[in-house]
């Protein structure tokens, strides 16, 4: 079984290194966010900053925040925004099953940072939708497979942020990839904690270069994008695949039966 529904609402809080709050859930048993880490300190260093210090300056971006699970990446973008970037305009999609999550987050006990977000947070727990002169979030309530693909406005940044390959397997397969990659713009940066060679095959095999990124005091996370990133190590995939014939990325064949 794929996912099961009735442990979806069996969660427990953990307090994470850096002082933010996150869950633990007993459906993926999995926590949230690396409690090593901290909630906030995982945002910020795996996917915001290096999505906004790498990607080209723009005006605008559209944002994939792939699951809005507590919301801290959506939050910590805002969070970002607001000090570094106070002009630039954002729309996100995020897609999310669990809707009574959404409708918790108006309760759970965010980082000060998210002070000042406390609007965008009860909007999102209230509507799954918020929008001002500068923000737009889309949080898409479905299974993310079936979401995404509907998406028509084009990608120029991606969070990919879901429970374990091994936990949740069906936002990580090779045809999951592909459905990511067709929505995205070129000069797309694709942010994740996932290391495992699975997952960088999955994405190399519909056309992403592959990048270790080294946050401050963070592990090594993945970057991919479409055109080689001066700067960043870049993991030479071909001779990855030649020095273990066996590695492979993750199918959706292996999961469901068609
Ligand atoms: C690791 S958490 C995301 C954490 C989130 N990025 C944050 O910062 O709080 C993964 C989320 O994915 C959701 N999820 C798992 N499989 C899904 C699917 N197929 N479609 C939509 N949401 C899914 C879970 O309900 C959970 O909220």
């Amino acid at each position: 079984m794929l996912y099961n529904e009735s442990l979806r609402q069996k969660k427990e809080l953990l307090l994470t290194k850096d002082g933010s709050w996150t869950l633990y859930s007993k459906e993926f048993e999995q926590a949230y966010h690396s409690t090593k880490e901290g909630a906030l300190r995982e945002s910020l260093q795996k996917h915001v900053i290096p999505a906004f210090t790498l990607h080209p300056s723009q005006e605008s971006y559209t944002i994939l925040d792939i699951c809005f699970g507590l919301g801290y990446n959506t939050l910590a973008t805002f969070y970002y925004l607001q000090t570094y970037l106070p002009q630039t305009k954002v729309h996100i999609f995020s897609p999310e099953f669990d809707y009574q999550l959404i409708k918790s987050i108006a309760t759970f006990d965010y980082p000060k940072e998210f002070d000042t977000l406390e609007p965008i947070i009860r909007s999102l727990s209230q509507n799954l939708y918020y929008k001002d002169e500068r923000y737009t979030i889309e949080i898409l309530y479905g299974d993310a497979r079936q979401s995404i693909p509907k998406i028509t406005q084009k990608i120029d940044i991606v969070y990919q942020d879901a429970f374990s390959p091994k936990q949740n397997p069906m936002l990580w397969t090779r045809e999951y990839f592909r459905d990511i990659r067709t929505i995205c713009n070129d000069e797309v940066i694709l942010t994740t904690y996932s290391i495992a060679i699975a997952t960088r095959m999955g994405l190399y095999e519909n056309g992403f270069l592959i990048h270790i990124y080294e946050g401050e005091d963070a592990r090594h996370s993945t970057i991919a994008t479409l055109e080689r990133i001066e700067g960043l190590k870049y993991v030479d995939m071909e001779l990855k695949k030649s020095r273990n014939p066996e590695a492979k990325s993750l199918s959706d064949s292996d999961f469901i039966d068609f």
